[in-house]
């Protein structure tokens, strides 16, 4: 998006500022759909937990895309944005067996990963087919806190457990009707994605009545300036080709899955925000800018790394090294040396590649408001949340008398 524009949209709605332009939400959902043009039946569910924004919604919805939600209230949202039960995949983990009721309740499909609740839910529901999130074990992702896919993780039911599985199935007649990974976030080698692939199509050749087969996402994108992504379009030629031949071999007419929500909205979002103090140090530079972990706290918990400019300054000749900061009183960088066009005062600063984890990771911590956010689309820009008010930090406060 251009400078001007960013700076306009402050003027407008004040600062910090969440600013999505979902042309480029569009051209990720392209992408990803012509890199697996040969399959016959595929379906993009986008992960909501990335962005739950109802205006980020209805654009997916507008390009054809389906949802994966893993809470009863993201399947709320998804329905309140206007999708249909048929397009909303419910994969939580480790839910209770009332949320599970509530899910069949409103109709959606529902992936289990767990025996437990499986065997409970065959007993309670003989007749509605469920898919059955399998753990791999396999090591991907880029760091340990978001990988999910290895043998000592919390998620899905273990790829050594299929025999109890059968057991529990055997017993309930419960009937699966898809296979469901997801191994992390952040994988930039696709080998990893078509280790999985082999492992999970293993997985469906032992149950009769698989429909679909969900691969789940954890596709990197770009977060330095020169970052290497995943190759979407080559894993797209590799496992296409590979499910093709599966579903030849086999005789099925299977529908391949995919669940991403970096991928999709990632880089169309950014976070502005404005300079409030230049503090120069003995041995650092640290430009204090108002917002914090509160609003971003990805490079605070996963020491993500999102590329800082300056909008206000567009000039590059005179660059410095500074550590940008937030607000909020506990050590809330945002990035440490960074060299950017000289900062001053009362500048408007831009934290890239900020749609996905970063507004649905916010919170109130130090009483500080969720900011607004606003996105851009087709030449169109749009107000899509208000910045909250003391209002809401009082909302659900209940006011004693002592
Ligand atoms: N499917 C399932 C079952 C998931 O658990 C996730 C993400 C996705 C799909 C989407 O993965 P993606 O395409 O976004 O990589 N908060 C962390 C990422 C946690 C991802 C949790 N699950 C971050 O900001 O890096």
């Amino acid at each position: 998006m251009e400078q001007q524009h960013l700076l306009n949209l402050v003027e407008e709605h004040g600062s910090p500022l969440y600013v999505y332009d979902a042309n480029v939400i569009e051209a990720q959902y392209k992408r990803m759909a012509n890199a697996f043009s040969s399959v016959d039946n595929l379906r993009i569910n986008y992960a909501v937990k990335a962005n739950t924004n109802l205006a980020i919604l209805k654009v997916l919805k507008s390009l054809g895309s389906g949802v994966d939600a893993v809470s009863i209230q993201e399947v709320q949202l998804c329905l309140k944005a206007g999708f249909t039960t048929e397009q909303i995949f419910y994969t939580p983990s480790g839910i209770s067996f009332e949320e599970v009721e509530k899910a069949v309740d409103l109709g959606v499909q529902i992936t289990l990963d767990n025996l437990s609740i499986l065997e409970r839910f065959g007993n309670t529901y003989p007749d509605i087919p469920v898919c059955l999130r399998i753990n791999p074990h396999v090591m991907a992702g880029g760091n340990h806190k978001i990988s999910v896919g290895h043998i000592d993780s919390k998620f899905g039911i273990s790829i050594y457990q299929i025999k109890n599985i059968k057991e529990v199935i055997a017993k309930t007649g419960t009937i699966i009707n898809g296979i469901h990974m997801h191994t992390g976030s952040d994988i930039y080698n696709i080998d990893a994605f078509v280790q999985a692939t082999e492992i999970l199509l293993d997985v469906v050749k032992e149950f009769e009545h698989i429909e679909f087969v969900d691969f789940g996402s954890g596709f990197k994108v770009p977060y330095k300036e020169g970052d290497n992504e995943t190759n979407i379009e080559r894993m797209g030629e590799q496992i296409s080709e590979r499910f093709n031949q599966f579903c030849v071999e086999y005789g099925k007419d299977l529908t391949l899955i995919f669940e991403p929500g970096k991928f999709l909205v990632s880089a169309s979002g950014n976070l502005l925000t404005q300079v409030n103090v230049v503090k120069p140090t003995p041995n650092i530079v640290f430009v204090g800018v108002d917002s914090g972990l509160n609003h971003l706290i990805r490079p605070m918990m996963y020491d993500a790394y999102h590329h800082i400019t300056n909008v206000t300054n567009s000039n590059d000749s005179e660059q410095k090294v500074y550590s940008v900061v937030g607000y909020i009183c506990e050590n809330d960088t945002f990035g440490h040396n960074r060299k950017m066009n000289k900062v001053s005062e009362g500048d408007i600063l831009r934290i890239h590649n900020a749609g996905a984890y970063s507004f649905s990771m916010s919170s109130n911590y130090n009483s500080r408001y969720r900011t607004a956010e606003v996105m851009t689309y087709k030449g169109k820009d749009y107000l899509i949340r208000e910045r909250e008010t003391f209002e809401d930090l009082l909302k659900n406060q209940v006011e004693i008398t002592l």
